[in-house]
């Protein structure tokens, strides 16, 4: 038996007045994007922003329905509005926020695992990494160089 230990670094940030104009902007995106979320059974408003290389950004927001199953994540609607738009430059950021209306939330949020595993399709199918930048609604800001930081030992289709 081998015993591996697998370690992450990432970036904190004590608030995003900190962040470089450009990261800043792309969550300033994110933040108003989650203003256009629907979200009146949890009341957790998620809002996401990317940009690729060719400058091209695209947003999200989180989607629920009475059939709770069938919400729609921030991060996947983001990645479905890259996709359609038919853009083939690579994701180099996304940037990620949650308002709630019942608590402050002070500290960065982060995906789901089922948006980790989205998140991951795109940086592999990619071959580059996509910066992440987390927050909540007021606080520090989590800045990470790669999905795979916050999915290690993740499942690609190189497994298939
Ligand atoms: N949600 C997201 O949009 N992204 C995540 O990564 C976690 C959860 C949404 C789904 C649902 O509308 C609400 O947040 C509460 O779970």
């Amino acid at each position: 038996m081998t015993q591996k230990n697998l370690t992450i670094t990432y970036h904190e940030f004590e608030s995003e007045n900190d962040l470089s104009s450009d990261e800043g902007k792309l969550l300033k995106e994110a933040r108003n994007a989650l203003e256009n979320a629907y979200a009146p059974y949890s009341n957790f408003y998620v809002g996401a922003a990317l940009i690729d290389e060719d400058g091209n950004t695209f947003i999200g927001s989180n989607m629920e329905n009475a059939s709770y199953p069938l919400c729609i994540c921030a991060e996947g609607a983001l990645l479905t509005a890259y996709n359609s738009s038919g853009s083939k430059a690579p994701i180099t950021h996304v940037a990620i926020t949650a308002r709630s209306s019942s608590h402050d939330l002070s500290h960065p949020v982060a995906p789901c695992g089922a948006c980790r595993q989205m998140l991951s399709e795109f940086e592999v199918k990619q071959g580059k990494q996509i910066k992440l930048i987390l927050h909540g609604s007021s606080g520090p800001v989590c800045v990470l160089d790669s999905v795979k930081d916050i999915l290690p030992l993740g499942f690609s289709g190189s497994d298939l």
